[in-house]
C-alpha cells in the first residue's frame, strides 16, 4: 500500500525535488546530501565511475563536479531523458542494476544514492552481487539510505515519510541490517556514518584488492 504522492513525485520532478529539500533539511540541504557519499573519497579525477539508479541525474551532476568519467545508469528511460539533459557531461545506460551491461572490474567507484529502499530483498542481494562484480579490486561502493533510527525524535518522520512516498520495500531496508549483508558478499573494510538521528545511512564499503 502506498499513497498517490510516490507515483506523483516520479511523474513530476519539481515534487521530488521539493520532497528531497525538505526531507534532507536535517544534513544541511540537497546540495549537501548530494555531496555526503563523495566528500571523503581521495579517487583520482581519472577514476570510472558508476551513478547506479541515476534518476533525473542530480547525483550525477554532483559526481562529474569532481570526476572525468561518470556513467549514470537507470531502468526508467525518462529518468534518463531527464538526466542526459540535467548532465550531459556523463555518459548513460538504461539497464536494470541486476543485470548490468559492463565487463567485470570495470568500475573504481560505484554510488547508489537513495535507491535501495525500492528494492525486494531479493533484487538488493542481487544488485550488490552486480555491484561486487563489476567494481575493481580495491574500488568503493558508496550508498546512502535510510536506515532505522536510534533517536526516538525521527521516528515521526521517517514513518511519515515512508507512509506517504515509499512503499514496503523501504520498512525491508530499515529494518535490515546492510552492512551484515555488504560483509557477507565480500566487502571490507566498511566505513559507516549516520546522520539525522539515524534515520540516513552512508555506507563506503571497499572491494578487497590491490588497486
Ligand atoms: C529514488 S530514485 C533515486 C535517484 C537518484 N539516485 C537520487 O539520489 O535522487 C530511485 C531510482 O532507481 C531507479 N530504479 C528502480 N529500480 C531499478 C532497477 N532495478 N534497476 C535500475 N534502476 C532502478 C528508478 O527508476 C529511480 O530513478
Amino acid at each position: 500500500m502506498t499513497s498517490i504522492l510516490r507515483p506523483l513525485s516520479y511523474r513530476y520532478a519539481w515534487l521530488y525535488d521539493t520532497v528531497t529539500a525538505i526531507s534532507s533539511v536535517p544534513v544541511g540541504g540537497p546540495q549537501r546530501l548530494r555531496q555526503i557519499l563523495i566528500e571523503p573519497l581521495t579517487l583520482p579525477r581519472s577514476a570510472q565511475v558508476l551513478d547506479l539508479c541515476c534518476g533525473g541525474g542530480v547525483t550525477t551532476a554532483a559526481l562529474c563536479q569532481r570526476f572525468d568519467n561518470v556513467v549514470g545508469l537507470d531502468a526508467a528511460a525518462t529518468a534518463i531523458a531527464r538526466a542526459q539533459a540535467l548532465t550531459p557531461q556523463a555518459s548513460y545506460v538504461v539497464a536494470q542494476a541486476e543485470a548490468m551491461p559492463f565487463a567485470a572490474n570495470r568500475f573504481d567507484l560505484i554510488q547508489i544514492s537513495v535507491a535501495l529502499h525500492e528494492m525486494t530483498p531479493e533484487q538488493r542481494q542481487q544488485i550488490l552481487q552486480e555491484a561486487w562484480r563489476v567494481l575493481k579490486p580495491a574500488g568503493t561502493l558508496a550508498i546512502l539510505d535510510l536506515h532505522r533510527p536510534h533517536n526516538p525524535l525521527f521516528w515521526p518522520a521517517i514513518v511519515l515519510f515512508i507512509e506517504l512516498f515509499e512503499t514496503e520495500t523501504a520498512w525491508q531496508l530499515v529494518q535490515s541490517d546492510l552492512i551484515a549483508q555488504l560483509q557477507a558478499i565480500g566487502f571490507g573494510p566498511i566505513e559507516e556514518k549516520l546522520y539525522s538521528g539515524g534515520s540516513l545511512q552512508a555506507l563506503w564499503a571497499r572491494k578487497p584488492g590491490d588497486r
